[in-house]
Parts: structure tokens; sequence; C-alpha cells
């Protein structure tokens, strides 16, 4: 599809996908022709078992795998027979990732960590963002800080300012409480909430935690690569 997107798009709209992993003579379905639509600043979170497809499913949509079968539509466009180049270039600028372990540099300060994505993109006032970044998750006094320094919650606000100091579109959080206790998990999600809100970002969380969950404007269910049930909230 070659036209350009319009706000009436859904950011994220999945077309029957499907992922099959083989594992020497088997065959694994991880996700089983998956059909969902995404609009414009919704906050869905996904549950479901463990293996139920949740990570499979947000690696579709951010790239760092691919469906076997099926269409990932971002802001209207397909990404089928995107190169791993487009890919990169697309979640540089559209999409901001959160994981369970924060997956920060060990060796690069809070500032520094936060500064590399803008980098990347040759921005050319790094410094500056990344400290509004890292004031916007409350993490201004710990900027020199290296992970090692930091506590679970400040790695994870840390991983939240990187993850949206380019301002994407989408931010896509794979369990990012499930290294963390309840009440800072709490804190994480409420926070992660409020700037979504704050920019009109779209945000999918994957979570087992039903009070994660429960701050989502929808919260859909998996089950062996199936989306089974939209849950109340
Ligand atoms: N790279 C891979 N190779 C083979 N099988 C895989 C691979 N990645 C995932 N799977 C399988 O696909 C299924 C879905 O896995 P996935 O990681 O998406 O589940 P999940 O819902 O995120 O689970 P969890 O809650 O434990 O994180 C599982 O059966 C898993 O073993
Ligand atoms: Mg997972």
């Amino acid at each position: 599809m070659n036209r350009e997107s319009t706000e009436c798009d859904s950011v994220v709209r999945l077309e029957k996908v499907s992922k099959v992993y083989q594992r020497g003579a088997a065959s694994i379905w991880a996700l089983r022709g998956v059909s969902l639509e995404v609009p414009h600043g919704q906050f869905l979170a996904l549950m479901g078992p463990s293996g139920s497809g949740k990570s499979t499913l947000l690696n579709m949509i951010s790239g760092l795998d691919r469906p076997t079968e099926g269409d990932v539509v971002i802001e209207g466009r397909s990404t089928r027979g995107l190169s791993e180049s487009d890919w990169t270039l697309l979640r540089r600028e559209r999409i901001g990732l959160v994981f369970q372990f924060f997956n920060l540099l060990p060796g690069l300060t809070a500032q520094e960590n936060v500064e590399l994505p803008l980098l990347l993109r040759g921005d050319p006032q790094p410094q500056e963002r990344a400290r509004n970044s890292l004031r916007a998750v409350g993490l201004d006094h710990r900027a020199g800080h290296r992970p090692g320094e930091l506590s679970g919650g400040e790695q994870q606000r840390v991983a939240l300012a990187r993850a949206l100091v380019h301002r994407p579109t989408l931010l896509l959080a794979d369990e990012p409480t499930g290294n963390l206790d309840s009440c800072i998990g709490r804190e994480i999600v409420q926070l992660m909430k409020g700037l979504a809100q704050e920019s009109g970002q779209t945000v999918i969380l994957a979570t087992h935690s039903r009070e994660a969950a429960s701050a989502a404007d929808r919260v859909l269910v998996l089950h062996d690569g199936t989306l089974e049930a939209e849950m109340e909230v």
C-alpha cells in the first residue's frame, strides 16, 4: 500500500497473523491467525498464560520477528516486504520498546542510555531532550548513575525515558513490571499511562498482572496463539 496514512487509520492492524516456529520436526504455532485493530491513543493490555503468544505478538508488531502468514499494518502501511533496515528505521521513528529486564547498557549512565536512540537518529539536541525525558519520569537527579547504581524501579524508569525520548506513536511493553515488586510495578504502569495520555501515544502492554492490565482501556486474552476474549476492565 503506497498511499499516505491518515488520522483515521488504526496505529496497528494485524491481518490473520500466524507465527510458526520450527524445532526440528516439530512445528510450534505461537500465533494462529490473529486479527486485531488498535486505534490511536488506546492503551491495550494483552493477558494470557505463559506460552500463549504475548511476546510473539509484540515481536510481530515491532518487527523484531516476522509473521509466517498474514500482515502487520502500521499506521495504514503494510509491512510485508520491509527489509531489516526499513524496520530499524520504522522502530527508530515510530516505536518505543520496554522489556522485563530493562535492557539498559551497563557501561553508560542513565543520561547516555536515554541519548542513544537520539544519537542513532542524528538528533541535533540529544542531551537536552534526554534530560527532559529523564525529568518526565522523575529521574533528573539520577542522570549520572549507571544502571548498576539504580534500583529496579529506577532502571525501568530510565528504560521508559529511553523508549519515549523520540516521541514514538506506539509504545510496546513486554512484562515491564515482571521484575519489580507490585507497588513499584503499579507506579511504572501509572507513569506509562500518564505519559502516553499526555502525548496521545498508543500503548500495547503484555502482562501477567491483572492489576497492571486494569490500567488499560481494553484487555485482550490470548490462549494458545488465539485471541480468546475481551475482558471487562
Ligand atoms: N524462538 C522460538 N523458537 C521456538 N519456539 C518459540 C520461540 N519463541 C517462542 N516460542 C514458542 O512460542 C510460544 C509462544 O511464546 P511467547 O514467548 O510468545 O509466549 P508468552 O505469552 O510471551 O509467554 P510468557 O508469559 O511466559 O512470556 C511458546 O510455546 C514458546 O515456547
Ligand atoms: Mg512473554
